[in-house]
């Protein structure tokens, strides 16, 4: 039996294989566990013009919210060039996850490969988090 965070991370290495990055090169694929169980995963999806970039956590979050869901666990990130590399969210992702997820329970999967997995919670991630 593999772990979920294994589990999960693997589900982003494959999601990584539709990253759109021309540009950058970067790919990256996430994974995002919802409470209820199920899975939604997505990819970085690069633009001509830079700033509409979308990075594969948003994606995730994004597809999952747009389909009714508001509850998550967990995301699992995987990212890099041609090998995988530590890929940890950016602030903006970080501040998405924070409108959604509850800070101190809401866990996040990073790692260069399945079996180095570094697993903290989103408080780590965003303390002080901007909130209205
Ligand atoms: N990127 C992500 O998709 N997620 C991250 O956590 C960091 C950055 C993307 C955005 C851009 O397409 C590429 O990686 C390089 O910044």
């Amino acid at each position: 039996m593999q772990s979920v965070e294994k589990e999960l991370f693997l589900k982003a290495v494959k999601a990584r294989e539709h990253a759109y990055s021309p540009y950058s090169g970067f790919r990256v694929g996430a994974a995002l566990l919802c409470e209820d169980g199920s899975i939604y995963t997505g990819c970085n999806i690069e633009n001509a013009a830079y700033s509409p970039t979308n990075c594969a956590e948003r994606t995730a979050f994004y597809k999952a919210v747009s389909e009714g869901k508001r509850k998550f666990k967990m995301i699992a990130i995987a990212g890099g060039r041609e090998t995988l590399v530590m890929c940890t969210p950016c602030g903006v992702c970080r501040q998405v996850m924070a409108e959604f997820c509850d800070a101190e329970t809401f866990q996040i999967v990073c790692g260069e490969d399945e079996e180095h997995l570094k697993i903290k919670c989103l408080k780590e991630f965003l303390p002080y988090a901007f909130q209205l």
